[in-house]
């Protein structure tokens, strides 16, 4: 938060007034088609590297310049290039500005950010100003400001602004968006989905991420993490395409796990001792649609319990529930449990998971989920597509991240969630 240039590109960002300048929304705004997609990296800690690892496995793809402030990161990226048989690229280690320069250049068409929160929006909105596109970590944007300015940025710039939410192109997720749009659960009326991934260790770890992410629980209170779940459910209800998120209401339990945690973990004179927490180990938010539709969203990344990201969608005619996956659909379904989704698999796997689930199966990286995402932003790419997930997507999805802060700040009081599309999700249908 100290950093000058960090808050320099944010302020330069508002005192441009991108905003008024608007040419029109980007949703469906095509790239330029191309042969072979030119990639910059930044931010090359474990994230961005399992980030390009799945990029070097994609046919098309040239990686041209790597950037970290860790010189040896860098290094260790370069080595990957070598392996994949990729010529070396521009390295940038010598600063946290030094990405200015990465972005200045011409021969990156999509520049990848894979660094800690604070630095997303603003190294989105200088690689947008310089011509780039950018696919970037989640959440892309941590304040409304932010996603507003990316929101303009983009429109601006004309260029993209891709947030990596990987989440979207899971096997059970793409399986149940064909579902919906077939419409085996009839009318949608409710979703509930959640983060819930006990980090402790990792917080409390050197050399990971740890010390960034706890970082954010000494000083926020509500969801920090909400577009794992939000993304697919947003997307099986067509949210900025026909729908949109309309207003939040967000509460917190105590901040508890992570401080105990702490206390049982480090020796009494190490200085995280002293830290306070104050994000709540549980977030609940309450989102409701314009078409009156609820989504429940839940974060806790501290207590004790199994992954689960829930990703329950349900309407007039049935539910699905995954964590297991399971399914109850009125007619089919016998008796009152749930049933096994298994039999409805070949018929509901998704056209991507078809073609490429063999080769993303090569990869580990969340059981391929995070290869189908890559691959399928590079083939947009190189075929002149539109991309599939846009700048709404990114500013709407990260969006409860700050809209929570609001509301358990305010005593759960509703607060309003932006229309980041101006009206435009309207008109839009998937
Ligand atoms: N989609 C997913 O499944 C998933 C999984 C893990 C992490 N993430 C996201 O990826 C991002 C990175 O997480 P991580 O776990 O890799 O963290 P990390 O701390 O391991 O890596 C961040 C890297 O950014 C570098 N960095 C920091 N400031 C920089 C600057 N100004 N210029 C250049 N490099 C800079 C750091 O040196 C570090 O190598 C986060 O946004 C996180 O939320 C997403």
């Amino acid at each position: 938060m100290q950093n000058p240039s960090r808050r320099a590109i944010l302020r330069a960002a508002a005192v441009a007034g991108w905003a008024s300048e608007l040419t029109g929304g980007v949703a469906s705004m095509k790239f330029e088609a191309r042969e072979t997609v030119r990639l910059g990296f930044v931010g090359l800690g474990g994230r961005g590297k399992s980030l390009l690892k799945n990029f070097l496995a994609i046919p098309g793809v040239r990686v041209t310049a790597l950037c970290d402030v860790v010189k040896d990161r860098v290094w260790e990226a370069q080595q990957m290039m070598a392996q994949a048989g990729q010529p070396a690229a521009a390295s940038y280690h010598s600063g946290e500005g030094e990405f200015q320069d990465l972005a200045r250049r011409d021969d990156v068409d999509l520049v990848c950010i894979a660094t800690p929160w604070r630095w997303h929006a603003p190294m989105v909105l200088f690689n947008l100003s310089q011509g780039r596109h950018c696919a970037v970590e989640v959440p892309a944007a941590t304040t409304l400001e932010e996603c507003w300015a990316l929101v303009d940025a983009s429109e601006k710039f004309r260029r993209h602004c891709i947030q990596l939410e990987n989440c979207c192109y899971g096997h059970n997720e793409l399986m149940v968006l064909n579902m919906v749009r077939e419409g085996l659960f009839g009318e949608l009326t409710h979703a509930e989905t959640a983060y819930l991934h006990d980090q402790r260790d990792e917080f409390f770890s050197a050399g990971r991420a740890g010390d960034w992410r706890r970082y954010e629980h000494l000083r926020r209170n509500g969801n920090l993490y909400p577009t794992h779940g939000l993304g697919p459910v947003a997307r099986y209800m067509d949210i900025n395409q026909g729908d949109r998120l309309e207003s939040l209401v967000s509460m917190s339990s105590p901040a508890r796990s992570l401080a105990w945690y702490r206390d049982q973990h480090l020796p009494s004179t190490d200085p995280r001792r002293q830290e306070k927490y104050i994000c709540g180990d549980h977030n609940v938010s309450l989102i409701q649609t314009a078409r009156g539709r609820l989504i429940t969203l839940a974060h806790n990344v501290c207590t004790p319990e199994p992954y689960d990201r829930i990703n329950l969608v349900a309407g007039s005619k049935g539910i699905f529930r995954d964590y297991p996956p399971r399914i109850y659909l009125d007619g089919r379904t016998k008796g009152e449990g749930w049933e096994s989704p298994d039999s409805y698999i070949d018929s509901f796997r998704h056209p991507l998971w078809k073609r490429l689930g063999k080769l993303a199966g090569e990869q580990e990286a969340h059981g391929g989920m995070d290869f189908i995402m890559c691959y399928r932003l590079i083939e947009c790419m190189r075929e002149g597509l539109a991309p599939e997930m846009d700048v709404y997507d990114a500013a709407t999805w990260s969006a409860p991240g700050p809209l929570s802060e609001l509301s358990v700040a305010r005593g759960s009081s509703p607060v309003p969630f932006p229309d980041f599309t101006r009206g435009r999700w309207k008109g839009q249908t998937a």
